[in-house]
Order: structure tokens, then sequence, then C-alpha cells
């Protein structure tokens, strides 16, 4: 089979999917995208002839028909499942493609169930996984599914990867107008599941000219909490410098956001997220804080002019008066669990820590907000 689906076709999905059609020169429905069940701008993306997708300064016009298939349960039904499936929606849309993957389960039995490489952003894996032997249980209590105890629920557990992603992408616009900028070909680090689903998934995925690497020596949530100190320094820190205390906005790079006065920030953020992680055994003892945040910095500086995707996601809402004072998804699922956490271990500083960043960064969004509506009142007039 080793057909590969990618599942929405957001920013991330279409970039997954340009890097491992040879930058949209492969089009052999080997790697398509699937919709997410119900997803509004799936049906929209569906009544267009083709994706628009960036290619340097060329625009590439790739066929709908070819790329885009149905959601999990219609590939199911037409009998074009994929053998290996990269989940990247919003994180708060996990749960839903949790239960169509058990609905696969219960509808065509366990080898109906792709190798899943759960690839959205946050700290969610372990509570996910559990949420998915809950659902499965369910189906068993409910008489749709026999007994999954010892096996096949081994089977089903292993095939369920992390993986944690550098690749970047953008889009511009929505629904029908969208035009899609992948970003350069970026590392996905795969943990999690079974070492024979491990290896299957990246000689499929490797095998299409992606770049995936298995972390054999780190749990998913390992990899989690080293993508998270990444992510917060850089979006949820850099939404805190980009908006001044006037509101005022500005899409900074990294190379602002990484100036030396503003370090000591980032080492007490990578202290209070390398306790927690102590706490959930991501990290252990001998693992080095200064050592994470020398790698930080030092990645910093080789993407200078890289603006982090959540700036431009504030920018963009901004710009269409649609921002509001709440935290947006990328952070809400890194503080959130990381805040659960520390309160689970009790650790009072990383709490109020966490806390405090948390309401920090919803002021500055209504600030950002304030000084926005006062700009365009001004320029009403
Ligand atoms: N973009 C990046 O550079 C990047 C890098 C690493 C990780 N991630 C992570 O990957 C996850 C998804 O991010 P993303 O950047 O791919 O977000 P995205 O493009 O906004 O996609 C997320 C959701 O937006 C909707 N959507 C997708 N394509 C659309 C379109 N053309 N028009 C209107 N709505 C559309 C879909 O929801 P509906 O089905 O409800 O319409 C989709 O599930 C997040 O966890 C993010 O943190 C992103």
């Amino acid at each position: 089979m080793s057909r590969v689906g990618i599942l929405p076709p957001g920013a991330l999905g279409v970039s997954f999917f340009y890097h491992l059609s040879d930058l949209g020169r492969s089009i052999d429905g080997q790697v398509t995208m699937l919709e997410r069940r119900g997803s509004a701008s799936s049906s929209t993306l569906r009544s267009q002839e083709s994706f628009q997708i960036a290619k340097g300064s060329e625009i590439l016009a790739l066929p709908t028909a070819t790329i885009l298939q149905g959601d999990l349960l219609s590939c199911q039904a037409q009998g074009t499942l994929p053998e290996v499936l990269l989940v990247c929606p919003n994180p708060d849309q996990l749960l839903e493609v949790v239960t169509d993957l058990v609905e696969l389960i219960v509808r065509g039995g366990v080898e109906d169930l792709p190798i899943v490489v759960f690839s959205a952003n946050g700290i969610y894996f372990q509570r996910l996984r559990q949420a998915f032997i809950e659902k499965l249980e369910e189906a068993t209590l409910f008489g749709r599914l026999s007994d999954l105890w010892p096996e096949p629920m081994g089977k089903i557990v292993g095939r369920l990867l992390r993986g944690v992603t550098m690749q970047t992408g953008l889009r511009e616009g929505s629904g029908a107008s969208t035009l899609y900028r992948p970003g350069p070909r970026g590392l996905t680090r795969i943990a999690g599941g079974d070492l024979e689903s491990r290896q299957r998934a990246l000689a499929i995925l490797t095998g299409r000219g992606g770049w995936y690497e298995l972390a054999e020596d780190c749990s998913p949530t390992r990899i989690e909490f080293d993508k998270a100190l990444v992510n917060l320094s850089s979006n949820l820190m850099g939404l805190l410098l980009a908006i001044d205390d006037q509101g005022h906005f500005q899409r900074l790079s990294l190379a602002s956001i990484f100036q030396p006065q503003h370090l000591p920030r980032v080492r007490e953020l990578a202290f209070h997220l390398n306790a927690v992680g102590k706490a959930v055994r991501a990290y252990s003892e001998d693992d080095d804080v200064e050592l994470l945040i020398s790698q930080l910095v030092e990645s910093s500086r080789l993407h200078q002019t890289h603006i982090p995707s959540s700036l431009q996601w504030v920018g963009m809402m901004l710009d269409l008066g649609k921002l509001e004072a709440k935290m947006p998804p990328t952070e809400t699922w890194l503080v959130d669990p990381l805040l659960f956490y520390a309160e689970a271990a009790q650790l009072d500083d990383a709490v109020q820590y966490f806390r405090t960043l948390r309401d920090t960064l919803i002021q500055k969004l209504q600030l950002a907000i304030q000084a926005k509506e006062m700009a365009n009142d001004r320029g009403a007039k």
C-alpha cells in the first residue's frame, strides 16, 4: 500500500504534502490530503478545481480531484485508507479525529487503522492516547467491539505515534482563495508507538523525500517538552515583545526576540519548563537546562529572519478584525498542560509563573485589539 494521508489541508498539512510530493512534481495519488469530518473549510476547498501553492515566485495549481480525498470514514468505504496518516489540525480538533479513528476500527477491524503520526503542536500525546483507549473501551462496553485486551490493544496503541515537527508553512487567506506557502523542508522527529510502526512510517515518509527521524531514546512527552521551549520562547514571548504597552503590534523576527536583553526571560521560562518536565519524567535529573537554552539560542541565530507563526497569526487576525483577547490555540495547548502538570506536582512557583504568562498575554492581546480599533476609528474620520 505505502500510501500517505495528511489530515487536514491546513498550512502545515499542505507543507507536508508539498515536500512528500517532490515540491509538487510528483502528484501520483500516493500522497493525498484528507478532510476533517464536517470541516467547513474542506468543503469549500473541495469545490475549487485546484490548490494554489507558492513555489518561490511561481504559483502551482495542483488538481484538487487528485490530491484531496474525503474524510477518514469515506476513505474506508472507498478502500483508499492510507498506510501512514499525518494528523495536523488545530490541537482542539484532535479528539474528533480520534473518534473517527476508533470508528474505523469498529467498522473495519484493527487492520484498517493506519499508522497515525500526531503532528499538531502541543503537549497532549499521553492524554490523547488515554482518550483513544477510553473510546475503544466504551465501544466494547456497548457491544460495538469485542474485548481488545491484551491483543489487539497492544497493536492498536503501537500504531499511535507522535511526530514533533520543525516544518513550517503559511496560508494566506482562507477557503477558496487560499494561497499556501510551504516553508523549507523541516525535520519531524517521531517517537511513541511500537518499533515496527515507527520504522515503517520512517521508511515510507523518507522514501517520499521527507525529512523524518526517529527519536529512539526519547519519550513522546520529552520531544513535546523540547518543542514547547522553542514554541513558547519564540511565539509566546515573541507576542509579549511584539505588542508594546500602548498595544502597537509589530511582526518581530527571531533576531529581535532573542536580543541579549531578553534572554533572562527565556532562561526563566526554560527553568520552569524544565522543573515541570522533571516532575513528569520528560526530563531526567541529568538533563542540563543550560544546554537546552544554548541550543535554543543557537537555533534562533540560524533562523534570524523567521517571524514566528503566532505573530503571523495574530497579525492576520488583527488585520481581519477577528482577534480575540484569549490564548491562541497553539499557546493554549502548551500552557494549559504545563499548568495542569505543575499543579499536580505542587510546583507552586511554576504554577504562578505559567498563570502570569497566560494572563499577561491575554492583557497584551486586549491592548492590541483596542489600539487597532482606535487606529481604525481615526482612519474612518
Ligand atoms: N503552520 C506551521 O508553520 C506549523 C508548524 C508546526 C506546527 N504547526 C501546528 O500544526 C497545527 C495546525 O496548524 P496550521 O498552521 O496548519 O493551521 P491552519 O492552516 O489554520 O489549519 C488549522 C485549521 O484551520 C482550518 N483550515 C485549514 N485550511 C483552511 C483554509 N484553507 N481556509 C480556512 N480554514 C482552513 C481547518 O479547520 P476546519 O476544518 O474547522 O475548517 C484546520 O483544521 C497547529 O497545532 C500548529 O501549531 C503549524
